[in-house]
């Protein structure tokens, strides 16, 4: 029993640090520069340093250490110790290496459904901006772990990690729902306030922009690294033509200080669960909604039980391993950040219906309801 125990934990180690190696050949361009779909054939390690133009040892190495972890085919050369002037640990020789086309849409293929970049940023960037000292001795005092402390990057990675969400579900499936009708119906009309709190780097923004023009869409952060992204992604779309110039702006504040006037729409997609005191800012969403009756928040949140018993089943296990980890690495620590000497709500990652509901009841809204229920997040209406 604790032989296979002990045999799990080594795999699982491995499977981390393979996830480190694949993290930084993507993120270097090395996997893309060997996708054989795009004309790639085997080729030695300084062949392929040489065509994506980075330092031929750093390039060997992770060649080399990929294809020990089985990512990469390697089919071994003529040993060249003598003649390369190169230490290498072990000789370097003129061994070929090539990436299986079977593996290449998971590491190049950007932008598509079989791209695992996001799951393969998970390590990376919760851990690697040097925070785990920081979540351990957060266990002894209590206290937490500022968002900001996880670095400028990890702002666009949070926010890239749900941007096919946003870009193509939240337009052309959530709201089209029957229970969001009525707002959907009001925002088709044009001339409609639309307040993202929390709004990340606005790629939620925009896409409602795009998807209902002629409305006045205020992206709201405090967090200025994310503000500035959402500055650049709006320029963006507006140079290329998904919004009109204005009709996207980006707002360093928080919702109160906006100024936009009663919302008929506000959106608040993926905050709940990191604030010291959630109640509090959805009392106010509340304070500043439209008094007409289709006037509603939504709100959205990562899928989790009711029960933490539902937690351990197969239906739940995969959603619930990487929520999990993520709210211990992450969302927990930043939730119990800056609660200004009060207790903090401490929620985590993991929001469940039923938690959701309460928030909403003790917000003072007079219902909740859930819009939808998504492999990766769970659409809410809250009316006041
Ligand atoms: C996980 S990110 C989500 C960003 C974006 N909505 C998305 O889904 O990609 C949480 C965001 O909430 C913002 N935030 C933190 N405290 C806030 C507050 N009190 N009011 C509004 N936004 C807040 C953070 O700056 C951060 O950008």
């Amino acid at each position: 029993m604790a032989e296979e125990f002990g045999k799990r934990v080594v795999e699982d180690v491995m499977g981390g640090l393979g996830s480190m190696v694949l993290y930084i050949g993507m993120e270097t361009g090395v996997w893309t520069a060997m996708d054989p779909r795009q004309g790639a054939s085997p080729a030695t390690s300084k062949q392929i340093s040489e065509k994506v133009g980075l330092d031929p040892r750093y390039v060997e190495e992770l060649l080399r250490t990929a294809s020990v972890h089985g990512y990469l085919d390697y089919v071994p050369g003529i040993h060249d110790a003598t003649t390369s002037g190169a230490y290498s640990g072990v000789p370097s020789d003129n061994g070929t290496f090539s990436l299986p086309a079977s593996h290449a849409p998971s590491l190049c293929d950007k932008g598509t459904s079989a791209f695992l970049g996001q799951p393969l940023g998970i390590l990376p960037r919760m851990a690697g901006h040097g925070t785990i000292p920081l979540v351990i001795d957060a266990f002894r005092s209590g206290e937490g772990v500022a968002f900001s402390r996880y670095g400028p990057e990890f702002v666009e990675y949070s926010c890239r990690s749900y941007a096919k969400e946003f870009e193509f579900e939240y337009g052309q499936d959530w709201m089209q729902r029957k229970e969001v009708s009525d707002i959907r119906d009001k925002l088709m009309e044009g001339g409609k306030i639309v307040l993202d709190i929390g709004s990340g780097s606005g790629l939620s923004s925009i896409s409602l922009a795009k998807q209902f023009p002629h409305n006045r869409v205020l992206a709201v952060d405090p967090d200025e690294t994310s503000t500035k992204r959402t500055e650049e992604n709006i320029a963006k779309a507006e140079s290329d033509g998904r919004i009109a110039p204005g009709e996207v702006t980006a707002h360093c504040c928080y919702a109160s200080d906006a100024g936009c006037g009663p919302a008929d729409l506000i959106t608040i997609f993926r905050v709940v669960h990191d604030l010291a005191d959630p109640v509090s800012l959805l009392k106010q969403a509340k304070g500043l909604l439209a008094s007409h009756p289709a006037a509603c928040v939504l709100v959205y949140e990562h899928p989790a039980p009711d029960q933490f018993s539902q937690a351990v089943t197969p239906k739940w296990k995969q959603t619930c391993r990487i929520g999990y980890t993520i709210s211990l690495l992450h969302c927990l620590p930043v939730s119990m950040a800056d609660s200004n000497d009060q207790k903090s709500a401490a929620i985590g990652t993991m929001v469940s219906e039923v938690t959701m509901r309460r928030l909403a009841m003790d917000a003072g809204f007079s219902s909740c309801s859930t819009v939808v229920r998504g492999s990766r997040g769970y659409l809410y209406r809250l009316n006041p």
